[in-house]
C-alpha cells in the first residue's frame, strides 16, 4: 500500500477536476486521474506528471459497472482510496431554458448522471473510504440551491445530489466518511464558459462582486474538505460564485 493519501478525481481530465488535481499533487497526495476520452486523460497527466504521482485511468460512466471497475483498478493499484471527488456531472443540450424549449428526454438521462453517478461511487468507494477517515465530494451548479428561470430541469436534478450527499453524510459519519457538495455557477476559463459564450459570461461576471471564479479558486476547497483540517465537517453545500449568488 502507497503510505501517500490517495485521490481519485472523477472527471479529473476537465477543467476543474485538472485544478484539483495540480493542487492535491503540491499538497502531496498520490492523484488517480480519471477521464473518458483517452487521449485528452494523457494529456492532462502529462501537464501535471512533474508535480507528483499521477496515473490516468479510462472509463465511460455509461457503460454498466464502470464506476465499479473504475474504483477497484484505483484500490487494486494503490491499495487505498482516501477521497473521491466527482467532477463528471456536465449538463447536455437542452437541460437548461423555459421548460417549454426543453427536451423531456434529456432529463432522464441528467437525473441519472447527477444522482445515479455518485451513487455508484459512493457505494464502490465505501469500503475504501471507511479504512482511513474518507471524503465524498460531489459537484453541481447554484441551480440545485438558488432557483432562476431557465434551470427548472437542471436545478432538479441538481437538488437530487444535495439530496443524496445530505442524507449520505449523517450515515456515513458513522463510518468516519465525510461528503460536501461544491457548487460553482460560472467558471471563468473552463470548457463549459466557452460553450456558454463570452456574452454570458460578461453578463454573470457584472453581477458578481468578487469577480467569477477560476477553477483554481474552487480546487482549494475540495483540497480542504478532504484534508485533516475540515475532519469534523461533514453534510455541508457550499458555492463558489464570486458573490452571484448568496
Ligand atoms: N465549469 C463551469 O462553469 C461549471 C459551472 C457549474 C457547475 N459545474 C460543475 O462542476 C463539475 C466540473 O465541471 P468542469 O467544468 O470541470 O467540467 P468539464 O471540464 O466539462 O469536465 C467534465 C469531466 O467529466 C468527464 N465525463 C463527461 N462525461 C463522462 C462520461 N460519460 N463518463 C466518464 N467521464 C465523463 C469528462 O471527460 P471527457 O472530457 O473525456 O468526456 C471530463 O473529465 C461538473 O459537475 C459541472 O457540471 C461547472
Amino acid at each position: 500500500m502507497t503510505e501517500r493519501k490517495v485521490l481519485l478525481i472523477a472527471g479529473g481530465s476537465g477543467s476543474i477536476g485538472s485544478a484539483i488535481a495540480r493542487g492535491a499533487l503540491a499538497e502531496g497526495w498520490t492523484v488517480a486521474l480519471h477521464g473518458r476520452d483517452p487521449d485528452k486523460l494523457q494529456r492532462a497527466v502529462t501537464d501535471m506528471a512533474d508535480l507528483g504521482p499521477v496515473d490516468g485511468f479510462v472509463a465511460d460512466l455509461w457503460e454498466d459497472d464502470a464506476a465499479e471497475v473504475l474504483v477497484a483498478e484505483v484500490a487494486e493499484q494503490y491499495g487505498r482510496i482516501d477521497a473521491v471527488v466527482d467532477c463528471t456531472a456536465t449538463g447536455p443540450h437542452g437541460i437548461t431554458g423555459l421548460l417549454p424549449d426543453t427536451s423531456p428526454e434529456v432529463f432522464g438521462d441528467f437525473l441519472n448522471v447527477s444522482v445515479g453517478w455518485i451513487e455508484r461511487l459512493a457505494h464502490a468507494a465505501y469500503p475504501f473510504l471507511s479504512q482511513h477517515g474518507g471524503t465524498l465530494i460531489a459537484f453541481v451548479s447554484d441551480a440545485g440551491i438558488y432557483a432562476a428561470p431557465r434551470q427548472t430541469l437542471i436545478g432538479a436534478a441538481r437538488a437530487g445530489t444535495i439530496g443524496f450527499i445530505r442524507n449520505f453524510a449523517v450515515e456515513a459519519a458513522r463510518d468516519g466518511i465525510r461528503t460536501h457538495v461544491i457548487s460553482p455557477s460560472y467558471v471563468e476559463g473552463s470548457d463549459s464558459a466557452k460553450r456558454m459564450g463570452s456574452e454570458r459570461m460578461a453578463k454573470a461576471a457584472t453581477r458578481a462582486g468578487l469577480g467569477l471564479p477560476r477553477a483554481e479558486d474552487i480546487a482549494p476547497l475540495a483540497l480542504f474538505l478532504c484534508g485533516e483540517g475540515a475532519r469534523r465537517i461533514t453534510g455541508q453545500v457550499i458555492s463558489v460564485n464570486g458573490g452571484l449568488n448568496a
